[in-house]
């Protein structure tokens, strides 16, 4: 069988790699020449939007998927006449606007941060009032990592911060004084099974995922999962799904969601019985999904615009390195390492080493 996947960066890399034990075959599109994927399959080299090439994806692959969640709907409704893709489009098309998606959430009973959608700088002084400060402005679409996002401490920040955004679409959120931030993380096949993974407790810096850390028995796991539950259900969904939580006391409020497999489950390649990019084979290809069991602690480290030397990492037993074969440039996600260990003993001591080596190397 043949996976088509729109983009060929590192998760249809590791989407590749899980895919390759189980006979999928893989065909990538992407307009990148040298992409990191590409060499675990057929590389299509051209727009996302070229008609000839979308129609030769169709042709040779026999299920589709994508790896970023920017994939304008209607790409997805074109290769959809010939091949199914999975996520479905409505995933998509809900998750693309921040805006969108919130109302989606709160319909659903899943709680966020209080927002309000802004088009101009008199929008953002009136909703000011009743969002407070701080509070967090971002563009409704294609953000990522961070970008697209200001941070407003007091009302002299609000000119500056609509500058910022050049006038984009935004929406103003309150600043949620969340204790831990988690992501729950579940893939759903064609004939509807689900399996859930454990939390992952999530540090970013600068809007980024630094380290992400399987959670055992974490007391929120039930009411994360109900969370991602409705919301599977709710958009049909099909594949692996990522849901970003803030927690507050025993709360939890809705960040985000991602319709495709997540940073902050890459621990599950060595953290899990079956990683979540194996799950999502499984789902789009309706194969019974693999256990979710935890082996012993794992926590992934992101290196960003700079990684640490290979013999370094590799020193340290229990530590798995991910390369992605992409130049270094700042701010951009280059490589990550999962640490794995039987016992809690020594798994702080451990995160710390990689942590530190992870800042040495740090470009952001
Ligand atoms: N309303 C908020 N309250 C507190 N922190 C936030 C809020 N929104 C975003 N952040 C912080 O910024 C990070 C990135 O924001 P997010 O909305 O997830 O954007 P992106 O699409 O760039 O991942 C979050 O993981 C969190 O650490
Ligand atoms: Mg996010």
């Amino acid at each position: 069988m043949v996976i088509g996947i729109l983009g060929a960066g590192q998760l249809a890399r590791m989407l590749a790699l899980a895919g390759k034990p189980l006979g999928l075959k893989f065909i990538f599109l992407d307009p990148t020449p040298i992409a990191c994927a590409a060499d675990n399959g057929k590389h299509l080299i051209g727009d996302y939007t070229d008609p000839k090439l979308l129609t030769q994806l169709a042709e040779e692959a026999d299920i589709i998927t994508y790896e970023f969640e920017n994939v304008p709907v209607e790409i997805i409704d074109f290769l959809s006449e010939k091949t199914p893709v999975y996520p479905p489009a409505k995933a998509l098309s809900v998750g693309q606007d921040r805006i969108t998606e919130k109302n989606f959430l709160q319909d659903l009973g899943i709680a966020t941060a209080p927002f309000k959608a802004v088009s101009s700088l008199e929008d953002l002084q009136q909703a000011m009032p009743e969002i407070g400060y701080p509070a967090i402005l971002k563009t409704r679409r294609l953000g990522y990592d961070g970008k697209g996002q200001v941070v407003l401490k007091s009302e002299n920040d609000l000119s500056n911060a609509w500058q910022a955004v050049k006038n984009a679409p935004c929406v103003i959120e309150g600043f949620v004084p969340f204790e831990r931030e988690v992501s729950i993380i579940a893939s759903r096949s064609v004939s509807g099974e689900i399996a859930y993974y454990p939390l992952s407790e999530n540090s970013h810096d600068k809007g980024i995922l630094r380290l992400a850390k399987n959670t055992r028995n974490d007391p929120l796991q039930q009411k994360a999962e109900a969370y991602i539950d409705t919301l599977l259900k709710a958009l049909d969904y099909v594949g692996t799904l990522a849901l970003e939580l803030f927690v507050v006391g025993d709360t939890i409020i809705a960040n985000e969601f991602a319709p495709r497999v997540h940073n902050s489950g890459h621990w599950t390649i060595e953290g899990s019985e079956t990683s979540q990019f194996e799950n999502h084979l499984r789902a789009i290809t309706d194969m019974p999904l693999g256990s979710t069991h935890s082996i012993g602690y794992s926590a992934m480290q992101n290196f960003i615009g700079g990684v640490p030397a290979s013999e370094k990492l590799l020193a340290l037993a229990h530590v798995h390195l991910h390369l992605y074969d992409k130049t270094a440039r700042k701010g951009r996600k280059i490589a990550h390492a999962t640490a794995r260990t039987d016992s809690a003993e020594n798994f702080a001591d451990l995160i710390k080493q990689l942590s530190e080596l992870a800042a040495a190397s740090d470009d952001s």
